[in-house]
C-alpha cells in the first residue's frame, strides 16, 4: 500500500508538493479553478501541519520562449493566495539562487510556488525527459516529496516520478481519492456495469475499449467512434469521422463483443459542421455520402436511457456528438439527464465529458468526477501509473 500525506512528520519540514495546476488560461485569466481548488485540501492540511509548502506544477506545454508568457504560474499563484486566504509567494524561476534563498528563508506555514516546471523543457525537454540532475536539483530543496497531480499520474516526468525516486514520498489527498474511487469502480463494482465510450478517435480509446468489454456488461460506444465501427461492418459512413488504422480492430472487437458493444442505430446527420447546417435523422444503415454524423438520433437516445436507468454504476468518458454546437448537442444534453436522475455511482472523466457536464447541468452528487483525462484514461485501460508506482511504500 502506498503512503499518504497523513504518514509524514510534517512540523518544519520543507515539504514540496506536485499538483496538477494545469488550468485552461487566456491572457492571464483562469477560465476554470477547479483544479486549484481541489489542490487546496493537501496544501491546507501542510499548512496547518506547520510545514514549509513548496508548489510544483506544470502549465500547458512550452515549446519555445513565447509560451513562457503565456503560461507563466504567477496567476495561478494569485488564484491560490485568494482561495487559501494566505500569501502564496510566487517565485518567477525553476531553479537557481532566488529558488534556493527563497526556501532558505521559509518559515513553517509559509507557502511558495516555483515557475512552471516545463519551462525546463526548453533546456532539452529536461522536465518531460525525467532528467535525473533535474530530479536530483528539485528533490535537494525539499525533505519530502507529496504527489497531489493526480492529472499527470500517467506522465513519467522529473517532477513527478523524479523527485518521488531521490526523496521519501507520498500521495497527496486528491491522488488517493482519486486512484481509490477509479479503483474501486475497476475491480470492485455494482453490476450491471456500463461504460460509455465516446470521442472522435478509436486508436485513442483502443486500450479502454479492450478492457471494458472485460469488465463492463454493456460498452456503449458513441460520438464520433462508431463510425469507424460502421465502417468496419460495410455501411456507407459518407463523410463521418473515419480512423481507417482502427477499421481492422473495431471488427474483430465487435464480432466477439457484440452482445455488449452497443452502437448507435439512428443518428443525427448534417452537410457540414456548423450551426446553419441541415441536419436529419436517418437510420445507420442509410447514411449519404456527402453527410456527416454529428449526434446520435431518438431511437439511440431511448436505447442509453434504458440501459443507464437499469446500471449500479457507470463510466463515461466522451461525449455522445459534437455538443459544442447547439443542433447537434441532443444526445450528450439527453445522456446527462439521464445520469442526473439515476441512482447509479458514476465516475466522469476526459476535458470534453467535463465540458460536457458543465454546459448541461450535471448535479448528481453521486458521482466522481475525476480531474485527470489522460490518468483516468489510463487507469481504465488498466495500466500502471509512474507517478503512482513510484511512490514509497508504507
Ligand atoms: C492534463 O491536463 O491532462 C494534465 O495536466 C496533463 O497534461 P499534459 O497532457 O500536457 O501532460
Amino acid at each position: 500500500m502506498k503512503k499518504n500525506a497523513t504518514d509524514f512528520k510534517v512540523k518544519n519540514q520543507k515539504v514540496i508538493i506536485r499538483c496538477d495546476l494545469n488550468v485552461p488560461i487566456k491572457n492571464g485569466i483562469i477560465e476554470d479553478d477547479t483544479r486549484i481548488k481541489k489542490s487546496l485540501d493537501t496544501i491546507e492540511y501542510l499548512i496547518n501541519g506547520n510545514a514549509k509548502v513548496i508548489i510544483l506544477s506544470h502549465l500547458g506545454r512550452i515549446k519555445d520562449e513565447n509560451d513562457k508568457s503565456l503560461y507563466s504560474l504567477k496567476p495561478i499563484a494569485k488564484r491560490m493566495s485568494e482561495l487559501l486566504y494566505k500569501e502564496v509567494k510566487f517565485i518567477p524561476f525553476t531553479k537557481g539562487v532566488e529558488v534556493e534563498d527563497a526556501i532558505n528563508n521559509m518559515k513553517p506555514q509559509d507557502v511558495i510556488m516555483l515557475e512552471n516546471t516545463r519551462f525546463e523543457d526548453l533546456n532539452g525537454n529536461l522536465e518531460s525527459k525525467n532528467d535525473m540532475e533535474l530530479s536530483k536539483y528539485w528533490a535537494s530543496l525539499g525533505d519530502l516529496f507529496i504527489n497531489d497531480a493526480f492529472g499527470t499520474l500517467h506522465r513519467s516526468h522529473a517532477s513527478n516520478v523524479g523527485i518521488a525516486t531521490f526523496l521519501p514520498s507520498a500521495m497527496g489527498f486528491l491522488v488517493k481519492e482519486e486512484v481509490e474511487k477509479i479503483s474501486e469502480c475497476l475491480t470492485n463494482s455494482k453490476k450491471p456495469l456500463v461504460v460509455i465510450l465516446g470521442g472522435a478517435k478509436v486508436s485513442d480509446k483502443i486500450g479502454v475499449i479492450k478492457n471494458a468489454v472485460e469488465i463492463a456488461d454493456k460498452v456503449i460506444i458513441t460520438g464520433g467512434m462508431p463510425y469507424t465501427f460502421f465502417k468496419s461492418l460495410g455501411y456507407n459512413v459518407g463523410l463521418s469521422i473515419v480512423d481507417n488504422d482502427s477499421i481492422d480492430f473495431c471488427k474483430e472487437i465487435y464480432k466477439k463483443y457484440r452482445d455488449k458493444i452497443v452502437l448507435p442505430i439512428d443518428l443525427i446527420v448534417a452537410q457540414s459542421i456548423s450551426e446553419y447546417s441541415q441536419t436529419r435523422l436517418t437510420n445507420r444503415e442509410n447514411i449519404g455520402d456527402k453527410e456527416i454524423g454529428v449526434d446520435i438520433g431518438t431511437a439511440t437516445i431511448n436505447l442509453y436511457k434504458s440501459i443507464v436507468m437499469t446500471a449500479a454504476t457507470i463510466i463515461w468518458n466522451g461525449p455522445c456528438g459534437v455538443f459544442e454546437i447547439s443542433k447537434f448537442s441532443n444526445g450528450t444534453r439527453k445522456l446527462v439527464e439521464f445520469l442526473n436522475i439515476t441512482s447509479a455511482k458514476i465516475l466522469i472523466g476526459g476535458g470534453d465529458t467535463i465540458s460536457a457536464i458543465n454546459k448541461f447541468e450535471f448535479k448528481n452528487t453521486n458521482a466522481h468526477i475525476s480531474t485527470g483525462g489522460g490518468a483516468s484514461l489510463e487507469m481504465l485501460e488498466g495500466k500502471e501509473l509512474p507517478g503512482l508506482k513510484v511512490i514509497s511504500d508504507k
